[in-house]
């Protein structure tokens, strides 16, 4: 495969997928402000290697939420799949599987929880969409805790969806249908989540959350100190610093640059875990050293499914790993727990 970065998927996804679905994908809010920002604010920064440590072996296994990983990177939640390839969510689900990362299923997955959970082995969480209809939450994390997920991943950013002009344009009505939900096709398939949504949910809400499963609770979607503090104290286990990929509010800062913040406020309490924008090993390994325990990377592993199926997916953790290992060893730092602080500036 010719593939050498996971940049070089997105042009062949490109090509691989409709324009509705590419527009979907691919696109951001707005001005696309934050998303190209996501990105940006990685280069923007450089790391301060050390010199003289015995490197000849590095370990990038770690643990979240008390269990081992192999990389400290896992697939963040993303809809329809089943857009990119015909069996959809169960591609990246089992790669992620048999390579020893956490998978992220989207409530919104082309395939459902279920026939996803049946790929076997594997960490996987399950992410919660909370809908107007509050019992299809209690029986999605019922569902979710009796097939084996070891989380719940309540997405918080999204009461109602950004204004994203890519799919105005190339409106996406057909998308195969939904797994965990019921779902009629024909009109956009934005403002139909935009319909489902319960936008009056609120901090008080997460007691009875929580009540629905013995299930540890992740808040992704936390871009600041006051809602890290306020995640901690409502019993959340971990927040991942997140903005949707640049497709809510645009015009919000690159997660990298408020992921300190967030880690000062936490204060030790939960884990911290980041998304958006990372392309790279030496992007994880700068968001390691400003305080995150994993990352989670989206778009990238959606374009190598779309490009190149399960050989595209393995392809993309094959280079991640070789990339994260050598940024490791390059910065002196034979394990994670070694990529502290005063290796970015
Ligand atoms: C998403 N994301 C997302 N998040 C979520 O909690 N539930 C979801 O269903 C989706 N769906 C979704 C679809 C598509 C096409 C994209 C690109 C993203 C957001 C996702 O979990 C993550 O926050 C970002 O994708 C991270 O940014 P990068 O890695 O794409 O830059
Ligand atoms: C999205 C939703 C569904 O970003 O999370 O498209």
């Amino acid at each position: 495969m010719d593939v050498h970065a996971l940049a070089d998927f997105e042009a062949l996804a490109r090509e691989a997928l409709s324009p509705e679905a590419w527009g979907y994908y691919a696109g951001g809010a707005w001005d696309e402000v934050t998303l190209r920002e996501n990105e940006a604010a990685f280069r923007r920064r450089f790391l301060r290697p050390r010199v003289l440590v015995d490197v000849s072996r590095v370990d990038t296994a770690t643990t979240i939420l008390g269990e081992r990983i192999s990389l400290p990177v896992g697939v963040a939640p993303v809809a329809l799949q089943g857009l990119a390839h015909p069996e959809g969510e169960v591609v990246p689900a089992r790669v992620a599987g048999r390579t020893g990362l956490p998978y992220v299923l989207s409530t919104f997955s082309s395939r459902s929880l279920e026939t996803v959970a049946a790929v076997g082995r594997g960490l996987r969480w399950f992410q919660l969409y909370v809908q107007q209809d509050r019992r299809i939450a209690e029986q999605l994390v019922r569902r979710a805790a009796e097939a084996g997920y070891r989380a719940i991943v309540l997405t918080v950013d999204l009461p109602r969806p950004g204004i994203r002009e890519r799919e105005r344009r190339h409106p996406l009505t057909e998308t195969g249908g939904l797994g965990n939900v019921p779902h009629t096709e024909g009109a956009q398939f934005i403002d139909v989540i935009g319909g489902l949504m319960d936008a009056s949910l609120d901090w008080d809400d997460l007691a009875w959350l929580r009540s629905l499963s013995d299930l540890p609770l992740v808040l992704k979607g936390i871009l600041g100190g006051e809602d890290a503090r306020l995640a901690v104290e409502h019993g959340a286990s971990a927040v991942i610093v997140s903005n949707h990929g640049g497709r809510q509010l645009d015009r919000v800062p690159a997660t990298i640059d408020v992921l300190e913040e967030v880690v000062a406020a936490v204060d030790g309490r939960a884990e911290v875990y980041l998304d958006g924008g990372v392309r790279r090993g030496t992007d994880v390994v700068m968001a390691l050293a400003l305080g995150a325990r994993a990352v989670f990377l989206g778009r990238p592993f959606l374009y190598a499914l779309a490009a190149a199926g399960e050989a595209g997916v393995t392809r993309a953790v094959e280079l991640l790993r070789e990339e994260v290992e050598a940024a490791m060893a390059l910065l002196g730092c034979p394990t994670v727990a070694a990529v502290t602080r005063d290796r970015v500036r």
